[in-house]
């Protein structure tokens, strides 16, 4: 296996169960990098819990403008009623790939696109984690079809690309396994999809370093949103959404997804649309891992429009 796909999902192991509230992960560092100043308007893709999007909101002042998105409902609804009396607010419970169509032409002085799940999310019953027993949906939006579904019709070669995606070395078995289990008594459970998936591996999996689901719940949940697409999507739009001058961040959890945002925004430096705010993801301090160890795969790239 390659070393960067083994690398890949070894960041990505923050689908543990969390009872801790939502702490913004990168602060400082994105805060410095989105730049805000009194009067602008900041387009928030993962508003999620608002962390990052108070400190923007006490940096633009009175005159400035927050659209704030998050695709669940249940985080845009809270969101909603945490700022309603908040002129400058407008939340909307959509998936950020769908960002130039809200704005019609209209452009920002800053995006903001924090990836993945919030802390609270992890909470809500989505299956977003292996260390819990919920229903299999994995999706952010109830619009979604949850994978539970999703399993019924999916064949084994699809199952296992799924899973090789993250660079889990037991996708094949994995992949049998989840199929033959489909077939006999659907999975639809977080708990039963473990279940299965430690019996496909050896009883040390991984050297008892990684959780048997680690790799698979990324790989079903990137699947399962089209999170490298909708990525895609935004990023390459990122000159219809914001205006020159202005400032693009993001904060990715795992390889795949930096590896998207690094091409993006070369490519965008290279045709002299944009400019890379530094060359180097920023990553956290020792302090931030410490104090929120969901911060350690953490990486921050950020660019300013041209
Ligand atoms: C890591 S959290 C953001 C946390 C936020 N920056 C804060 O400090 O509270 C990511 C949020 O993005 C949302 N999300 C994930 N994919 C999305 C998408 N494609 N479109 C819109 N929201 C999405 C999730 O529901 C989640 O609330």
């Amino acid at each position: 296996m390659d070393s960067t796909k083994n690398k890949n999902t070894e960041e990505q192991s923050d689908s543990r169960a969390s009872t801790r509230t939502h702490i913004p992960v990168l602060l400082n560092e994105t805060i410095d990098a989105l730049d805000p100043q009194p009067g602008e308007f900041f387009v928030d893709g993962t508003a999620g819990e608002a962390g990052h999007m108070k400190v923007i909101l006490s940096k633009i002042g009175p005159t400035g403008k927050y659209l704030a998105i998050d695709w669940n409902k249940l985080n845009a609804e809270r969101l909603r009623e945490e700022f309603k009396d908040d002129h400058r607010v407008r939340v909307e419970n959509v998936n950020f790939a769908g960002i130039p169509e809200l704005l019609r032409g209209e452009k920002a002085d800053g995006l903001l696109l924090d990836l993945g799940f919030s802390s609270g999310e992890l909470e809500a019953g989505r299956g977003f984690s292996f260390q819990k027993d919920e229903p299999l949906l994995m999706t952010y939006s109830d619009e979604e079809e949850p994978l539970y579904k999703v399993l019924k019709r999916l064949s084994e070669k699809e199952i296992f690309e799924i899973l090789k995606l993250t660079g889990e070395r037991y996708s094949r078995p994995m992949a049998k396994a989840i199929f033959e289990a489909e077939r006999k008594h659907p999975v639809e459970t977080t708990g039963e999809l473990v279940e299965v998936l430690q019996k496909a591996v050896p009883g040390r999996y991984e050297a008892g370093r990684l959780n048997v689901g680690t790799r698979a719940f990324l790989g079903f949940r990137i699947y399962i949103n089209r999170e490298l697409e909708n990525l895609n999507r935004i990023l390459e739009a990122t000159t219809d959404v914001v205006k020159p001058g202005g400032r693009v961040a993001v904060i990715t959890f795992q390889s795949l997804e930096d590896k998207i945002v690094k091409e993006i925004f070369k490519k965008q430096a290279k045709e002299g649309k944009a400019e890379l705010l530094f060359k180097k993801p920023l990553g956290p301090t020792l302090r931030e891992i410490r104090e929120n160890p969901r911060s350690r795969s953490a990486k921050l790239r950020a660019i300013r429009i041209i």
